[in-house]
């Protein structure tokens, strides 16, 4: 069978950002027969890392590649009559410029991309581009103009409609269990309920389960499930008014990341860094691969954070808006990136099976792409995509790591003695928070 065969029978494990851009794509070009399965009853899944009120749309990117995918993303995301209230541009406010070496350099691609960029050299440049009222500690960065976040959970869902109404299968509850082989390849997949989806051609798309769902495939050290603490505070109407005109903000150098407040008042950060792997032995040779501990698999026990996640979340948001840093803590959750050594995705062929695709490795930038991101899985199905971006995205380069926006060795094991308990959502005493005059 000819790889551009519209007539392939297609399966798609996932119905997160990577498997549902992937499912729209392929409709778009005219495959016939295109299938997507998720595990969760609810879609798209409440725990899955594309299900979020917010995702940061970032066009300053160290390489270039990301930088123009995501221009690409922005125009798509811009079209009101496909993403109707979706996309924010509120800017992206880069922390930390001088101090930082990936922010350094994402400026200069910025640049040389003719981004709307300003540099914020002080801290009343900074303030500058803050609503009146707002107060911040920080003091260098820089703004690009092009960026700035949409609403994820809302933008998913609408991807899954656009799916179904392009002909595509979508089935919900559907745990995909094990993969059907034949012949030394990928003949379809057999889900927990006992049900099997036969197909030419599977396309696994599990975010972070993948390495833990399919252990066979030894991922456990390209694609990391790894828990990110994030974080929100319910703001006052007054408040959320206030601070919803602020940019989305980044600092590469400390990790720290927030959002502006959504129309619910809801202003969620978290701290971008290692994060934590929950290792567990699997399978028969008994391999430590990192599983997510969700609402999923722990209800609402899967969604409490370290307290030493917290305790730091609150410091960097006292740097960054200190009349906020008082504030309780509203919610909490561990949300899971797939990380990839080099923070490259991991979208390709399985070596030796040419029935079987990986689309994964977000490495927690990957929700900013969902409108493009699947033309280039279906370019590879196609057997059209770019020897280069083969390349840069095959299950077996070498992974070496290059520019990035944080150093893994700050990845620790999550300790479920150490998880939050709800007093530990009360700020200490004024006088312990280190808050600016
Ligand atoms: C805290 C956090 C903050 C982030 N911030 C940003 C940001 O600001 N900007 C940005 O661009 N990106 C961000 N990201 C990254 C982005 O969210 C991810 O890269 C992207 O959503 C990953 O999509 P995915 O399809 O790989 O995984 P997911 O969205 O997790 O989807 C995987 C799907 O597979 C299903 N599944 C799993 N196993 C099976 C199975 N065996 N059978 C059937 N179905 C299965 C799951 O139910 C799920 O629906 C962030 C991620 C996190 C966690
Ligand atoms: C998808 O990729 C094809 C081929 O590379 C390209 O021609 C097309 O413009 C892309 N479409 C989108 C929406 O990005």
């Amino acid at each position: 069978m000819a790889s551009g065969d519209l007539s392939k029978r297609i399966i798609i494990i996932g119905a997160g950002c990577f498997g549902i851009s992937t499912a729209y794509h392929l409709l778009r070009r005219g495959y016939a027969s295109v299938t997507v399965l998720d595990r969760s009853a609810i879609l798209p899944a409440p725990d899955a890392a594309s299900t979020d009120i917010n995702r940061m749309v970032r066009s300053s990117y160290s390489d270039p590649f990301y930088s123009k995918l995501c221009h690409d993303a922005i125009d798509a995301w811009k079209d009101q009559s496909e993403w109707p209230d979706i996309y924010h541009e509120t800017g992206v406010l880069m922390g930390g410029v001088g101090n930082d070496p990936y922010t350094e350099a994402a400026y200069r691609t910025d640049l040389a991309m003719g981004a709307r960029v300003q540099n914020l050299p002080d801290k009343t440049k900074i303030q500058a581009v803050l609503p009146t009222g707002v107060r911040t500690g920080l003091f260098k960065g820089y703004i690009s103009r092009d960026g700035g976040w949409v609403d994820a959970a809302k933008a998913t869902s609408l991807m899954i409609s656009k799916v179904r109404e392009t002909g595509g299968q979508v089935h919900a509850e559907k745990l995909v269990r094990k993969l059907i082989r034949e012949n030394d390849k990928t003949a379809g997949v057999e889900c927990a309920d006992g049900t099997t989806f036969m197909g030419d051609l599977v396309i696994i798309a599990t975010g972070s389960w993948t390495a833990s769902n399919f252990p066979e495939m030894r991922l456990e050290e390209k694609c990391v499930a790894a828990g990110q603490s994030v974080v929100t505070v319910q703001l006052s109407q007054e408040e959320g008014d206030l601070y919803r005109t602020c940019p989305s903000m980044v600092n590469y150098k400390t990790g720290f990341y927030i959002f502006p407040p959504n129309k619910d008042n809801i202003l969620k950060m978290g701290k971008h860094c290692g994060g934590h792997i929950n290792p567990v032995a699997i399978g028969e040779s008994q391999t430590l691969v990192s599983v997510p501990r969700t609402l999923s698999s722990h209800g609402d026990d899967g969604l409490r954070v370290p307290k030493s996640m917290l305790h730091d979340i609150r410091a960097l948001l006292a740097t960054t808006y200190p009349d906020l840093a008082h504030k309780p803590f509203a919610t909490t959750r561990l949300c899971w990136y797939t990380d990839t050594p080099d923070e490259d995705w991991v979208i390709g062929f399985y070596p030796s099976d040419s029935s079987l695709v990986i689309a994964t490795g977000g490495s927690g930038h990957a929700y900013k792409f969902l409108p493009v991101i699947g033309n280039i899985t279906a370019d590879l199905v196609s057997g059209t995509l770019d020897p280069s971006v083969i390349k840069k995205f095959a299950v077996d380069r070498a992974f070496v790591p290059h520019a990035k926006t944080r150093s893994p060795s700050d990845t620790e094991v999550l300790l479920p003695h150490d998880l939050c308990s709800p007093e530990d959502l009360v700020p200490p005493p004024p006088a312990h928070l280190s808050s600016s005059d």
